[in-house]
């Protein structure tokens, strides 16, 4: 994938705000500090158009990202974190559910997890939640570079059996910090979006 137009377009906190132009969007789900910011910029071969950090809780609101006038990558704030009140779990909650249940122009979520340790309960919800409303869903496992290459197969196996991952779900192996399954990443994306 060429990339030759990256911008950002808009931090959204709910549906009046979305962009109204009808181009398919990708979006971002994971815990908290996962790595869901940074495999965008990956994705994008921008280093910091979607802003990271090391502090869990960056992102707050769906923040839109347009690829080459094609599609969008929708960064949603992560789940898990812990320092946050009740009515914020609740606003987040209500904005997710928004989002991942009623946007026609979702055409692919990416659930990011951390390749180097079982998936959390927080992530098997999500998996079952997103499944049974019927959004398809691409499992990435990143954080590659954090493990040696030969026990790669040994955590996917683990990642599938934890979250119980049907078998026609696929699950990417990935790293922002190498570019490992970048390729493979926009393969899925170009499939689902037919660019
Ligand atoms: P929130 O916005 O808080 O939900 O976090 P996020 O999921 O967007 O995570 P973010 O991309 O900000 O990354 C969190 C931290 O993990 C940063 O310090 C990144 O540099 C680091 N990180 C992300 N991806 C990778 C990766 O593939 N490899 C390594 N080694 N570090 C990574
Ligand atoms: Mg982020």
């Amino acid at each position: 994938m060429k990339i030759t137009n990256a911008e950002f377009i808009i931090s959204a906190v709910g549906p009046a705000q979305y962009p109204d132009d009808g181009l398919p969007e990708i979006g971002l789900a994971g815990r908290s500090n996962v790595g869901k910011s940074s495999l965008i910029n990956r994705m994008i071969m921008r280093k910091n158009l979607a802003r990271t950090s090391s502090q869990p809780g960056k992102t707050q609101q769906l923040n839109y990202y347009r690829i080459n006038e094609d599609i969008y990558f929708v960064d949603v704030p992560g789940y898990g974190y812990a320092r946050v009140s009740k009515q914020q779990r609740a606003a987040w909650g209500r904005m997710i559910e928004a989002y991942f249940q009623d946007r026609d122009t979702l055409r692919l979520v990416l659930l990011v997890i951390d390749l180097r340790h079982p998936p959390t309960a927080d992530d098997c919800t999500m998996y079952d939640w997103l499944t049974h409303y019927g959004v398809p869903v691409c499992v990435v496992a990143t954080k590659a570079d954090k493990i040696s290459k030969n026990h790669w197969q040994k955590h996917i196996k683990q990642v599938r059996s934890t979250l119980g991952l049907r078998p026609d779900i696929p699950c990417v192996l990935f790293s922002a910090e190498t570019g490992q399954g970048r390729e493979e990443l926009w393969d899925m994306i170009v499939k689902h979006t037919r660019l």
